[in-house]
């Protein structure tokens, strides 16, 4: 089997990361709730995975790092916590239902939001942007990368507009937390979503939501902290304030071994050799005459995906071919991203998806490339 669906989710993950959730099930108090031994061990090593993922992004202090189930349960955290009736959000084309729909639900409630659109190559357009902000925008919502087209996206320059405009910036790094190096406050990043399911190679239901020293975001639910439990309502402190209930302790033991992981791999290292890859697949389609790629016109400007249509063919035929006769695990549709779809002109029927990791090969790339040869040849009998 060649697994080049890790844009959804990683596989596999470091050994390190199943040794490390393996022990943890053996090992999980309820952390923070009892002075025992078992709990107590589950809170130091969560606050260890705390520590750990302040350091990997630059977040300004462990205590702003909120453990979340995924980056859609960050998503929806950050805009339900932080945006009121009557403010307005600006955002992209390219964004991911996690957002978009959260947003349709806050446009319910008093919340208005522009959408922005891109340029040919998946790219937004920053003076469209930072034209759409009015007295009443609070919020600026984007992905730092596409999950249709994987075009990175210019958040540097974004973070810059929303500081001289004095309006936050969240960020939806669900792809690429683990494949780009990221330094949350040397970029300007007030809020920080993503996945630690993804390219962080950590366990399912693991997710992060990383906040600025400056950002004050009210709780989606409230309940049992383990701290200051003589309160009447929710501890303004973080991360208290924002996780509540039992945490994913072998989850978030799981996401500290991957974090250790890569660190020692090195960021610099995934990222290279994920470009190496997406290079070579990128090449290979490129060849293909009945291939149409979207996305950034060469192999470069994208994280560790790429999306593409064969003439005469519907993407989840492809992907069914792909999975059914060449053992291929790739992913096809609209990628639960149909705005951007739509501005790429690839709605409603979507793209086939390959999306690689640190684990996958150059020869699982040309297998990849060579199936897609087999079913364009097969295309045009
Ligand atoms: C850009 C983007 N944002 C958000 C998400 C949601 O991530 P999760 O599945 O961790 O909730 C995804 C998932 O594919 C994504 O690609």
């Amino acid at each position: 089997m060649i697994y080049l669906d890790n844009a959804a989710t990683s596989f596999p993950k470091p050994e390190s990361v199943y040794r490390s959730v393996d022990e943890a099930a053996r090992w999980s108090g309820n952390p923070g709730r009892s002075g025992h031994a078992l709990a107590r061990r589950a809170e130091r090593e969560i606050e260890a995975t705390r520590v750990r993922v302040a350091r990997f992004f630059n977040a300004p202090s462990p205590e702003r790092v909120i453990f979340t189930l995924n980056a859609t349960d960050a998503l929806n955290m950050a805009l339900k916590g932080f945006l009121q009736p009557g403010d307005h959000v600006v955002t992209s084309c390219l964004e991911h239902n996690s957002v978009s729909r959260p947003l349709a639900a806050l446009a319910q409630r008093g919340v208005t939001f522009t959408k922005t659109g891109c340029d040919g190559e998946g790219k937004v357009d920053v003076e469209a942007l930072a034209a759409a902000i009015t007295p009443r925008t609070r919020l600026v919502v984007l992905t730092w990368a596409s999950n249709v087209c994987g075009t990175v996206q210019p958040v540097p320059e974004v973070a810059e507009v929303c500081r001289r405009h004095r309006v936050k910036l969240l960020v939806d790094a669900a792809q690429a937390a683990g494949h780009v190096p990221i330094d949350v406050q040397a970029t300007g990043v007030d809020m920080l979503a993503c996945s630690g399911h993804k390219g962080l190679l950590g366990p399912p239901g693991t997710g992060l939501l990383l906040l600025g020293a400056d950002v004050d975001v009210s709780p989606l639910r409230e309940g049992g902290t383990g701290v200051a439990s003589h309160l009447a309502s929710q501890p303004d402190s973080y991360p208290q304030r924002l996780e509540s209930g039992t945490p994913n302790t072998v989850g978030i033991a799981g996401l500290g071994a991957a974090l250790d992981f890569l660190v020692q791999v090195g960021i610099e290292r995934v990222f290279e050799h994920e470009r190496q890859l997406i290079g070579a697949l990128w090449e290979g389609l490129a060849a293909v005459p009945s291939v149409r790629d979207c996305g950034p016109s060469g192999p470069d400007g994208r994280v560790s995906l790429l999306s593409f249509n064969l003439e005469g063919w519907d993407p989840i035929e492809v992907a069914t071919v792909l999975d059914q006769s060449f053992g291929i695990c790739c992913r096809a549709g609209l990628h639960c991203a149909p705005w951007a779809h739509q501005a790429l002109g690839t709605f409603p029927a979507g793209t086939v998806r390959f999306s690689v990791s640190y684990f996958n090969t150059l020869d699982d790339v040309e297998q990849a490339v060579q199936a897609v040869r087999a079913l364009a040849a097969a295309g045009r009998r």
